[in-house]
């Protein structure tokens, strides 16, 4: 990884040039022209930017679409794209969009629920996107890595893997998932109870701000760098790079998918699996994955049990019996394997594939539209609450719905809801994800599917955290709350979804905002607002 320093000339001219920076056209003419004054070597740069008359531009564009809500011909597209290789390309395409009035929007891996990386409502825009920034350097002797914001968390466990068998990162399930996002949100997975989240894992990054400054953790100060570990990349800048500290594992783990249905005793399993799940030893992570299924042409609901332990089979089942013994686990239903197989293993990939799929950008699953939500839960629901969530999955537009209960307690309850900007700490048992996909095009599906989420979410109000009703950002939901006016908004009516995202912590996002990006270039229906009043 280069320091920052060596583009200290290029920041420098940009600087000056800012200065004197005024809006006018927007035509992307114009744009371009700027991008090619500004390149260092305009000959290789036009090779990275695409308007709609290049060839590429719609499978450049889709490529990283994960949600076909937001691939539709009536989704606003970006006048060009930009697929940067260098914070150079970075900081031309900031400079040269404020200059001509377009906003940025920001992609790693595309995974954003509400399409925010590449959907803007308000054009016109430009992308982008980091997908050619995917560089990842693993230094076992340290245990650390430099990545860079477009790789995905494939392609970092695959380089983990290739230096060590005992090194790790907590980080998501989806192997598709950009860092730039996952990471600058959050980003969790099967080892949070023992190492929290990936922004907890977090040392240092490079973000290029406002004015076009490439800054690392020194230059860029505690809070910037605070910011962007929980807080989301997209209000602050654009990062290129994050150093992040790698875990130890032992060289062998167990996993286990355990399903039952009503029929089995699904209910009182996941009753009792609430008051657990975060009490667990921290080796521990079990997690329920309940849906709807079809057995012997009768529907009923199936709750799975997936899992991983830090140890050996022999030392999971008395640990089972001793903590869930309603489960009735047995030898049998685990599998020892590394801890790389279980990446392979809870992201679906068949029995046997080589670890390079795990550097394949493309989900297993893409042809899906979805619409999700989140929720944390502080009490148990009772057993009739969750028959009511049974009837709603009773529904035609429950068909693929999905609903993932993760624990929380561990090491989760160690950090203080203060130390980044995430706050889900302390006193939560387990997190839910509400999710419905479906395979219908058109409008008329999409309102159906919405409706029958936006139900199942009002049913279960009474159960799920109050005041605020908390929500993860990496499960970003338009529907708590939007900034009106192209992203300008009052912070009285941001905190409204903030808080949800960030409790206390929204004041302080909000305050390094307006000292880092007073003016509001990077922004969007859920940017945090800058306190000075523009517009
Ligand atoms: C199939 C699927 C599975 C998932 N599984 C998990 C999981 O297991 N655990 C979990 O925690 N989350 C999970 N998520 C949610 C995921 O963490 C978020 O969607 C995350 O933001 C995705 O990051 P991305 O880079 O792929 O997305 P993008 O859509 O590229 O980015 C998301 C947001 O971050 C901004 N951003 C992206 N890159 C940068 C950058 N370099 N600088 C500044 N801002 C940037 C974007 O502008 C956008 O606002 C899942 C999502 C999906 C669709
Ligand atoms: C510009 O880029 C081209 C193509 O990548 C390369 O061949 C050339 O050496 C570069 N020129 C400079 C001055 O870096
Ligand atoms: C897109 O088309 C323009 C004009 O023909 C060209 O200069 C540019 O290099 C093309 N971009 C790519 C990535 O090929
Ligand atoms: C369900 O639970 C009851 C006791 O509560 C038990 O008798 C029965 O065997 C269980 N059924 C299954 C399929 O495990
Ligand atoms: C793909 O989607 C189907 C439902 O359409 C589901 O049964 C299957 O488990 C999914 N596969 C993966 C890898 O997520
Ligand atoms: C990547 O994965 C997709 C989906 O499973 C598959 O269709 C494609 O062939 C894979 N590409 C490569 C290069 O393996």
């Amino acid at each position: 990884m280069k320091p920052p320093s060596s583009y200290v000339f290029l920041a420098f001219v940009l600087l000056i040039s800012f200065g004197a920076a005024s809006s006018s056209s927007s035509s992307h003419d114009n744009f371009l022209q700027c991008l090619h004054l500004h390149s260092p070597n305009a000959t290789s740069f036009s090779k990275l930017v695409f308007t709609n008359t290049n060839f590429s531009y719609s499978s450049l564009l889709h490529f990283s679409i994960h949600n076909l809500r937001f691939s539709s011909h009536t989704t606003p597209k970006p006048l060009v794209i930009v697929t940067p290789l260098r914070p150079s390309h970075i900081q031309a395409s900031i400079f040269c969009s404020q200059r001509h009035g377009l906003q940025i929007r920001t992609r790693s891996g595309g995974h954003d629920y509400e399409g925010l990386s590449y959907v803007s409502h308000h054009p016109p825009f430009i992308l982008l996107d980091l997908i050619n920034l995917n560089s990842v350097h693993v230094d076992q002797h340290s245990a650390t890595a430099w990545l860079q914001s477009g790789a995905t968390i494939g392609q970092l466990y695959y380089q983990i893997a290739q230096k060590s068998k005992t090194l790790a990162f907590p980080a998501g399930v989806c192997t598709t998932l950009g860092v730039g996002g996952h990471f600058s949100g959050g980003g969790y997975g099967f080892l949070m109870r023992k190492y929290g989240l990936s922004a907890d894992n977090i040392i240092d990054a490079h973000i290029i701000d406002a004015k076009g400054r490439l800054l690392d953790r020194e230059s860029m100060g505690e809070d910037l760098f605070w910011a962007i570990r929980g807080g989301g990349g997209a209000s602050f800048g654009v990062i290129v790079a994050w150093k992040i500290r790698l875990v130890s594992l032992p060289p062998r783990v167990t996993v286990f998918r355990v399903a039952r249905t009503l029929e089995q005793n699904a209910t009182k399993l996941v009753h009792a699996w609430q008051s657990v799940g975060s009490k667990l030893d921290k080796d521990l992570f079990i997690r329920v994955i309940l849906q709807r299924v079809n057995v012997n042409k009768k529907t009923t609901i199936k709750a799975s049990f997936e899992s991983m332990f830090l140890g050996s089979v022999e030392k999971l089942l008395p640990l089972m019996q001793e903590m869930f013994p309603e489960l009735g686990l047995v030898r049998e239903d685990c599998d020892e394997m590394s801890w790389i197989e279980s990446i392979l293993y809870f992201a679906n990939f068949p029995i046997g594939s080589p670890l390079e799929v795990l550097l394949n950008r493309t989900d297993l699953n893409k042809s899906l539209f979805f619409k999700g939500k989140s929720d944390y839960v502080r009490e148990p629901i009772p057993e009739n609450g969750l028959e009511g969530i049974w009837r709603m999955f009773d529904e035609q537009e429950a068909e693929l719905g999905l609903m993932i209960l993760n624990p929380y307690g561990g090491r989760m309850d160690e950090i203080a809801e203060n130390e980044i900007p995430f706050p889900h700490r302390f006193g939560n048992l387990y997190k839910i994800q509400h999710l419905v996909y479906w395979l219908q095009e058109g409008e008329e599906a999409e309102e159906r599917h919405i409706d029958w989420i936006r139900r199942l979410y009002t049913y279960m109000e009474p159960f799920v955290s109050k005041s605020p009703r908390a929500a993860y950002l990496n499960y970003r939901d338009l529907d708590i709350g939007v900034n009106n006016n192209i992203g300008y908004t009052s912070y009285e009516q941001a905190s409204i979804w903030g808080s949800k995202y960030f409790k206390n912590n929204f004041r302080r996002l909000a305050y390094v905002k307006t000292k880092v990006d007073p003016l509001n270039f990077f922004r969007n229906e859920q940017s945090i607002p800058s306190l000075i009043p523009s517009h």
